[in-house]
């Protein structure tokens, strides 16, 4: 199995003076991108991953993770998640038949959710982790008034790994015209793929705001004792 992780981004929300993109900030002792590889390397099932970086990162991102003893080959990004989730599973070797792609802004990903995942895409062809949303959802602008309540029934938050055959992923991709999804599971679904749900872990959140990382840095001696 192979492993894309996207961290083509720019990381606009989190920049701060000064402060590298958030997938390279560290966190435990190691880039954010380190920590979420070491997570799929310790699957027995991972044979393979690919970092996507922005362009100008790729000689700086390999010099990183030879420091760390990550292994993983690094491609350049495009300009959209889905472009440079398409570059990243374009450098997979030939042999490798499916795919996850995880966010690499994702670094507390269990072994049990990559477990999960993976064994529902093996089974079905396309699997995602989500999370049924738990807070009540308004819709409305910024102004003082809340607008109508949405009701959350049914509503799942995505998380990643979101994962595929491989010929299903490179076939999606291929025949989007122009369609932009933010997800592989919005890829797949334009392309008439069903994707199976698996429950996701709450924490296994994106590190987005500033914020988030506060939470990270707290929670991570905890998480690193019941992993590694
Ligand atoms: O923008 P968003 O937060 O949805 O990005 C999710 C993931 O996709 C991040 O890991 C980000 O680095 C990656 N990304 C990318 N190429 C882009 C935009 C985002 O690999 N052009």
């Amino acid at each position: 199995m192979g492993v894309v992780l996207p961290a083509g981004g720019s990381g606009s929300r989190m920049a701060e003076a000064g402060a590298p993109p958030k997938q390279f900030r560290r966190l435990g002792g190691a880039p954010v991108l380190v920590q979420t590889l070491r997570a799929f390397h310790r699957h027995p099932a991972v044979n393979v991953a690919v970092v996507v970086v922005p362009v100008g990162e790729e000689a700086a991102t390999r010099a990183l993770l030879a420091e760390y003893g990550a292994e993983a080959d690094v491609v350049t990004g495009g300009p959209s998640r889905q472009a440079s989730v398409a570059h990243g599973v374009r450098a997979l070797p030939p042999a490798v038949r499916t795919v996850l792609v995880h966010d690499a802004v994702r670094p507390f990903v269990s072994q049990a959710v990559i477990a999960s995942v993976l064994q529902a895409v093996l089974a079905h062809g396309a699997a995602a982790a989500a999370l049924p949303v738990a807070d009540t959802l308004r819709q409305g602008g910024r102004g003082p008034l809340f607008g109508t309540t949405v009701p959350r029934e049914g509503l799942w938050a995505m998380q990643t790994p979101q994962g595929a055959r491989r010929d299903w992923l490179v076939r999606a991709a291929a025949n989007a015209a122009g369609h932009l999804a933010t997800d592989e599971v919005g890829l797949l679904q334009h392309a008439g793929h069903p994707v199976w749900i698996v429950e996701g872990d709450a924490r296994n959140t994106k590190l987005t705001r500033p914020s988030d990382w506060k939470l990270a840095e707290a929670l991570w001696p905890d998480w690193a004792a019941s992993e590694e």
